[in-house]
């Protein structure tokens, strides 16, 4: 979920709502706003999108004043429909409430609350929250910022929240546990939002909440931020951002998620700029660099991520196997954390997240804190919950990543964890001197040669014109391309909603060989480099079964070309090198596919960016 809020001179309407655009990549299932007009509360919510609420409000709403809150919605508790979004009010209508996170007690609250005479008109959590505080307002005769710490203080569960009273329209209070929470502080105004985006161009400015604190805005007045718990008063940091609009607008692209798949090369550049020194033969990364001996010393590394970048996960641990001669645990950070793993103190925990906030990696990291591992982070979003919470870290540098799927994220965290494997071959001199310069300057030609694979858009368009009414799919790669077929077709799932596998390509022949038939397409990663001749009979047995074969191959290629209905050629490299190309066209075929069927792109349904619940 997102939220938004606004108090201060301007008329809080206009940047309430432009703000729940921004983070619509967040959750989109409903939205919702709550305005002071100078007398009462005027909200509106409703199922569906931010353009939704903006139609809607035209005609609900003719007055604004300059304080308001919204909400845009991925449901928890409770089916999206416009009684469960936000904002929620007290029974007395006075306070109002924008939560994101889930109040895990909520139950036994709300019975508590039931039997006090309180009713509910939604099932969420959100509600209960909002009464609770009202009840210790009452029944404590305290003022809203100490109501809500005495109310949090009852509750398990994790939020980021805005509240206000409409009795006293000159303050809100939020509060943070889990879930992000940014203050934009600006002159005389303060803006409040799960990230900066939507308050970026009026002021740079920045606090963090931290978890476990809470602040008072007051309207012409400092704020004042305390710990939850305890109530000592905390110091802000103000921090100065270095984002700005044109980074987080479409810049002439149809949709973010194009802007990004062609971002890429600029984005993997970004990733190694300043880290990489070619003819020096040398790669310099603060984070590891200072850590190197816990590396050096690593029992193991076990890396933990959820999503698009578990797949890069995948991809690393060939790469540091391989390299570094160091084994490698691959862990979905949701499995990691339950099942009571084992973590040895010298073990190297990876954490890898576009957004830095993902609920389960943040539960996975903290579990291996605790066991005592040293936690090293991969981010892209700067100033992440990630990111502070780990031991150190490296971000990608990809730029704001909007579109729900993942593409650049991808392939930038491919590349510094190639980065961190060269560097770390180096140093227990896994790795001969001349092979470590030879992939330096092979990395550099990354960049270009993902552009030249971007050429493939036409080849892409047509391909996914074929394809775009199978109802299944099959993605296949052996090796380092492994993970880019589950990456494919995870891609194709997200956007189109056609239900694709991704599998290892020798292990077809043990379960999905039996769907093939000349409906299905089956996408093979078939790279000169890389069990060449073992994919071509894969392929062979494919075609025997009248599959349809799109193949992903070197330039040049003329044996897959021989056997595949269409092919998709993307320059050559070095093989552990191969994922971040092969990547490439899988991204536009899906895009492709999505845009023909006429899906969202970049928001498609139940999906959601930045997942901080569990
Ligand atoms: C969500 C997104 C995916 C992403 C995954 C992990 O499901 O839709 O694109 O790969 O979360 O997110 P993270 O931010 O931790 O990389």
């Amino acid at each position: 979920c997102g939220i938004v809020g606004y108090i201060g001179h301007r008329e809080a309407y206009p940047v309430v709502v432009q703000g729940l655009e921004r983070l619509e990549y967040r959750g989109y299932d409903s939205a919702g706003i709550a305005l002071y007009d100078g007398t009462d509360v005027k909200f509106s919510k409703t199922k569906g999108k931010v353009a939704d609420l903006r139609a809607k409000l035209e005609s609900d709403i003719t007055t604004t004043g300059g304080i308001g809150i919204g909400h845009t919605r991925w449901a928890t508790h409770g089916v999206p429909n416009d009684v469960n979004s936000h904002p929620h009010f007290s029974n007395s209508g006075d306070l109002v409430i924008i939560h994101n996170g889930i109040i895990e007690n909520y139950d036994p609250l709300r019975q508590e609350l039931i039997s006090r005479g309180y009713t509910f008109e939604s099932d969420t959590d959100t509600e209960v929250l909002v009464n609770l505080i009202e009840d210790v307002k009452k029944n404590e005769g305290v003022k809203l910022g100490k109501a809500v710490q005495i109310a949090l203080n009852q509750t398990i569960g994790a939020y980021a929240i805005a509240v206000f009273d409409k009795t006293k329209p000159d303050e809100i209070v939020v509060a943070r546990l889990g879930s992000p929470l940014a203050i934009g502080v600006g002159e005389d105004e303060f803006f409040i939002a799960s990230d900066a985006t939507p308050f970026i161009e009026y002021t740079k400015k920045t606090i963090y909440l931290k978890d476990g604190e809470m602040a008072v805005i007051r309207n012409h007045k400092k704020l004042k931020v305390r710990k939850i718990k305890d109530d000592s008063l905390v110091d802000p940091y103000i921090e100065e951002l270095q984002l700005n609009l044109e980074q987080i607008e479409k810049g002439g692209y149809d949709h973010f998620m194009l802007k990004e798949i062609y971002e890429q090369p600029q984005a993997i550049k970004d990733t190694f700029r300043g880290r990489m020194l070619v003819k020096e033969g040398i790669i310099k990364m603060a984070g590891i660099d200072d850590n190197i001996e816990k590396f050096k010393n690593a029992r193991r590394i076990i890396i933990i991520a959820c999503g698009t970048s578990w797949h890069a996960g995948l991809v690393a641990e060939y790469i540091f196997e391989e390299f570094a001669r160091v084994p490698v645990e691959v862990e979905y950070a949701s499995e990691f954390r339950y099942r009571n793993p084992v973590v040895f103190k010298d073990d190297v925990v990876i954490a890898i997240s576009q957004s830095g906030e993902t609920a389960d990696t943040m539960a996975a990291i903290k579990l291996a804190k605790k066991q005592g591992a040293f936690v090293f982070g991969i981010c892209n979003v700067v100033g992440s919950s990630i990111s502070r919470i780990t031991d150190a870290g490296a971000y990608t540098h990809a730029g704001p990543e909007i579109g729900v799927a993942s593409t650049k994220a991808f392939t930038t965290q491919i590349t510094i964890l190639t980065l961190i494997a060269l560097r770390l071959a180096q140093a227990t001199g896994k790795m001969a001197d001349s092979e470590f310069r030879n992939y330096l300057q092979e990395l550099e030609r990354i960049p270009g040669k993902v552009e030249k694979a971007l050429k493939c858009n036409d080849q892409a368009e047509l391909v996914a014109a074929q394809y775009k009414d199978a109802p299944n799919a099959l993605y296949l790669g052996r090796g380092y391309n492994f993970p880019v077929a589950l990456e494919g077709a995870l891609k194709l799932k997200e956007i189109s909603y056609i239900h694709a596998e991704g599998y290892p390509a020798a292990e077809m022949k043990h379960g999905p060989i039996a769907l093939i038939d000349e409906m299905m397409p089956v996408f093979v990663i078939a790279m000169r480099k890389g069990h060449y001749e073992k994919v071509v009979s894969n392929i062979e047995e494919i075609k025997a079964r009248s599959g349809k074969i799109i193949g992903i191959v070197t330039e040049g290629d003329t044996e897959v070309k021989r056997l595949a209905d269409h092919i998709i050629e993307i320059p050559e490299t070095l093989e552990p090198l191969t994922p971040i190309l092969a990547t490439i066209p899988l991204q536009l075929l899906s895009y492709h596919i999505a845009l023909m069927l006429d899906k969202n792109v970049d928001q498609p349904r139940n999906l959601a960016k930045s997942v901080t619940v569990e």
